[in-house]
């Protein structure tokens, strides 16, 4: 493990350009919980049964309370050291792209600037119907599901759903940013959910380096360089010179 770390801690600090996918599992040490494992159950209800368009438009309330609760439970989490280390290595690269799964918003608190959020971000709403996107930072929403304030109809999530499409201009954007880094980091994603779950198979495929961080083994885990089986928020500040601006 010593070696290892010290071995991405060489790669990081030689590549000038870097590309990092995160996933659930770098805000798992800020007290969100990841999607899958018993931890990611929220009244028995699994993330791929309410985060569908079928499930909103069949009982919009289930899953706006999900959304209401995974909100108060963000809204008092604060970015780790993992978020820290990634925004201070964007301040040393000359170019940092940071892809996201996560929906939370901490990326953003800790500094990271160049940021694709795949998946949308959960203080957004949308309406159902003429599609006014507006922030919403209430906790909890007062009325569910909340109305728009244009149209009064129904406002959703502004997050991508199971069975709904990533707009391809964003897909592009990752795939450029991948095709343009010498190294690729993979850091708290089970690989499970396209289509970021291909993206390590996309840069080994174009020779790139790639690391991945997890507590666990993934599908890619034997392609990669290197895997590192450790906590993001604990391993990341080592890779990362000056990365701990925490208190
Ligand atoms: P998952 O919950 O599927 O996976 C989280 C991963 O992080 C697992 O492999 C854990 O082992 C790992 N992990 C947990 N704590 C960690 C830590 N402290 N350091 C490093 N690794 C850790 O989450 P995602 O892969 O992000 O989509 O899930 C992908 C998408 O599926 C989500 O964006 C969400 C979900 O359904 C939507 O909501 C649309």
């Amino acid at each position: 493990m010593e070696n290892d770390i010290n071995k991405a801690y060489e790669l990081i600090n030689e590549a000038s350009i870097i590309t990092v996918l995160t996933g659930a599992g770098i805000s798992s040490e800020s007290g969100v919980p990841i999607f899958r494992g018993s931890e990611g159950l929220w009244n028995n209800y699994r993330p791929e049964e309410l985060a569908t368009p079928k499930a909103f438009f069949e009982n919009p309330g289930i899953v706006w309370e999900w959304y209401d609760w995974r909100r108060s439970v963000m809204k008092k989490a604060e970015p780790n050291h993992g978020h820290y280390a990634l925004s201070e290595l964007e301040r040393q690269k000359d170019k940092f792209t940071l892809i996201t799964q996560n929906v939370d918003g901490l990326h953003q608190l800790a500094g990271s600037d160049n940021i694709i959020e795949m998946h949308g971000n959960l203080w957004e709403i949308r309406c159902t119907k003429c599609n006014n996107l507006e922030k919403n930072y209430q906790v909890p929403i007062p009325e569910l599901p909340p109305k728009c304030s244009k149209c009064s109809e129904i406002m959703r999530p502004n997050i991508v759903w199971f069975g709904e499409i990533i707009p391809m201009q964003k897909i592009d954007r990752c795939i450029f940013a991948i095709e343009e880094s010498d190294l690729f980091m993979i850091i708290g994603t089970s690989g499970l959910v396209e289509p970021a779950a291909s993206f390590g198979f996309v840069a080994k495929e174009h020779n790139k380096t790639v690391i991945e961080i997890n507590l666990d083994e993934t599908p890619g885990t034997g392609l990669y360089d290197l895997s590192i089986k450790a906590k993001s928020g604990e391993v990341l500040p080592l890779l990362v010179d000056s990365g701990n601006t925490l208190n």
